[in-house]
């Protein structure tokens, strides 16, 4: 592992040498924060990224190392329409990668509902429950090829709350490896805004994989923009970034060049 340095931005930013390294430290900064607060409210994220977060965090739980019997999660998003039976939304994605296999309460869980007969109405009621807790303990982030964190996708503007969001080709293509094809991908989705995302106490985002290094480098290094809205991250209070070699690789080009360079 090692820690670098975008100059005039003071983030952590980890690099990994593999995918697993960057999810193992993940997990081993993610139960940290569970210990010191048994009734954590704790923000998750959907897609491949998490996995191996939810794998350690799984293995830490059945050994004994963490408890979510007090935990509250809230989740980042949620297809539209989808039945939450479907096993392509993302609660059964939750239920398949951690709820089923650790001892958080049901009850507990908290996500958009994707078959809800007003999306408008349903973002509204999220917003409201988001709102009512004044900000996540913890949210843990992914990030799209695009940028998009939640799915909040590219767009002239930071949408502060949570809102229904026309997924772009781009997302639609990417996501289309979990459904039959990619006619069966949802067109929409119910996604946390901005506003709750900036609310969270700290913020984790992880990324591996070249496909990302690109939305990475727009992400961290340059000027934040809607454009790219995992850059908005540079104005968060307390963001940590996991990355592997592979998502820091344009970051690090840029910085060897910074150094070779010196202006
Ligand atoms: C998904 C989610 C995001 C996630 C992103 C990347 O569809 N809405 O929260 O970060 O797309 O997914 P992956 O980790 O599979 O690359």
């Amino acid at each position: 592992m090692k820690q670098i340095q975008i100059p005039g931005k003071n983030f952590p930013i980890f690099v990994y040498d593999t995918y697993e390294e960057a999810s193992l430290a993940a997990a081993e900064f993610v139960a940290a924060e569970i210990k010191k607060k048994p009734d954590f409210l704790l923000g998750l994220a959907t897609g491949s990224t998490p996995v191996g977060l939810y794998r350690a965090l799984i293995e830490k739980n059945k050994k004994g190392e963490i408890d979510f019997s007090e935990v509250k999660t809230y989740n980042l998003d949620e297809y539209y329409p989808i039945s939450p039976r479907n096993e392509q939304s993302f609660l059964s994605f939750m239920k398949e990668n951690l709820f089923d296999h650790i001892n958080l309460k049901p009850e507990n869980v908290h996500i958009p509902c994707g078959e809800a007969p007003d999306p408008n109405l349903e973002a509204e009621h999220y917003e409201k429950e988001l709102l009512a807790i004044g900000g996540v303990d913890l949210q843990v982030l992914g990030i799209g090829s695009d940028g998009h964190i939640g799915f909040n996708e590219p767009d002239d503007a930071f949408i502060l709350p949570t809102h229904l969001v026309t997924l772009t080709e781009q997302t639609i293509s990417d996501n289309a490896r979990f459904f039959p094809s990619k006619k069966d991908v949802p067109t929409h989705a119910l996604t946390m805004g901005i506003g709750a995302i900036m609310r969270a106490k700290k913020c984790i985002l992880i990324a591996n994989g070249k496909n990302k290094a690109r939305a990475i480098r727009e992400a961290l290094l340059e000027n934040p923009s809607p454009a790219n809205q995992a850059s908005i991250l540079q104005f968060h209070r307390d963001v940590t970034f996991f990355l592997d070699h592979d998502a820091a690789s344009e970051i690090l080009s840029f910085l060897q060049d910074a150094v070779a360079d010196p202006v």
